[in-house]
């Protein structure tokens, strides 16, 4: 295969086809849309993106525009000239010029402001910009690739979105799978955090027990890549054995080992849930309440309650 997409991990159909649509407009100069849920990995395609290009040899440039406020956006796209704003003390160049004759990776597109919308759509039309607080028009050869994990349709039809500008970054969309739908997968995924962060930390673990590799499989991963990576990273750091058990998951994930999904009662009730639980840790433990209330992230006492609620004393 041509296209080098270091440090990605998957052989699911979802990922073939994605692999597939970036070797293809990778070599292009098309403005490239990444949509998908949190951590189910828009950054690490938007730089293979970058360096699959004719532009690989230029910088890759990325702003998220979630985390700044508007002003302070508005520079850090465009730049600004000295004594445009209090506290402009110099001349700033912004990201947009940073990028030129390479890649500007825009975060989080969902997030920008009409104003800003605006000014964004002039420099897709035209490449050129006007940084703050000056006449001077700067002109850029930048390829744009952005992303969101907003429904960006749903924005424009409540009139949060312009228009334009969508179509101007609708060129190429490429949705991103959430795990839950490439659980195929998540074996290798997890084997490769697992080597990677048990290497990093020199930790002994080597395997998933079965309970684990369970949960993983009917946990819905809502943070996706990036929650698996740092489950295995935190149990990696917990683990003392070989062998990655149920207890070094995080309380919220445990369950989903132990056969309580949920999917044999089709509305499963949260008090029904928890006393299984707690059934089903004490059984594991052989009993043992200290333990099985360490296993559950409650202290003695609360697990005491619950059983006697329960009825399990
Ligand atoms: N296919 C993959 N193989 C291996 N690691 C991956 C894969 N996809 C994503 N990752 C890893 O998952 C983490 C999250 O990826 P990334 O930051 O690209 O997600 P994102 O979609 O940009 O998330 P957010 O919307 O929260 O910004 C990163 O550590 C990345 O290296
Ligand atoms: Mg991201």
């Amino acid at each position: 295969m041509s296209f080098a997409f270091p440090g990605v991990v998957g052989t699911s159909p979802r990922m073939a086809e994605l692999v597939r649509l970036l070797d293809l407009v990778a070599p292009t100069e098309a403005t490239v849309l990444l949509l998908g849920e949190t951590g189910t990995g828009k950054e690490l395609a938007a730089q293979a993106i970058h360096r699959n290009s004719p532009r690989r040899e230029a910088p890759f440039v990325v702003v998220n525009c979630a985390t700044l406020p508007e002003t302070l956006l508005e520079s850090e796209l465009f730049g600004h000239e000295r004594g445009a704003f209090s506290g402009a003390v110099a001349r700033k160049e912004g990201r947009f010029a940073a990028a030129h004759r390479g890649t500007l990776f825009m975060d989080e597109v969902g997030e920008f402001s009409p104003a800003i919308q605006a000014k964004i759509l002039r420099v897709l039309q035209s490449r050129e910009f006007e940084p703050l607080g000056g006449a001077r028009t700067v002109k850029v050869d930048v390829r744009l690739i952005a992303a969101t994990n907003r429904d960006l349709e749903a924005m424009l039809r409540e009139s949060k979105f312009r228009e334009d500008l969508f179509f101007r970054l609708n060129v190429f969309p490429i949705v991103l799978p959430p795990l839950r739908e490439r659980l195929e997968d998540l074996p290798l995924l997890a084997r490769e955090f697992l080597r990677v962060y048990a290497e990093k930390n020199h930790r002994p673990v080597k395997t998933l027990a079965p309970e684990v590799e369970e949960a993983f499989r009917h946990y819905p991963w809502p943070g996706n890549i990036r929650e698996l990576e740092n489950v295995i990273e935190r149990g990696v750091i917990i683990c003392p054995g070989e062998t990655l058990t149920l207890e070094d998951l995080p309380p919220g994930i445990q369950p989903y080992g132990l056969g309580l999904t949920g999917e044999e009662d089709p509305e499963p009730n949260l008090a029904e849930l928890e006393r299984q639980l707690i059934r089903r840790t004490l059984d594991k433990v052989a009993g043992r309440r200290r333990q099985a209330a360490e296993i559950l992230g409650i202290s003695l006492d609360e697990l005491n309650v619950k059983m006697r609620a329960y009825g399990l004393d």
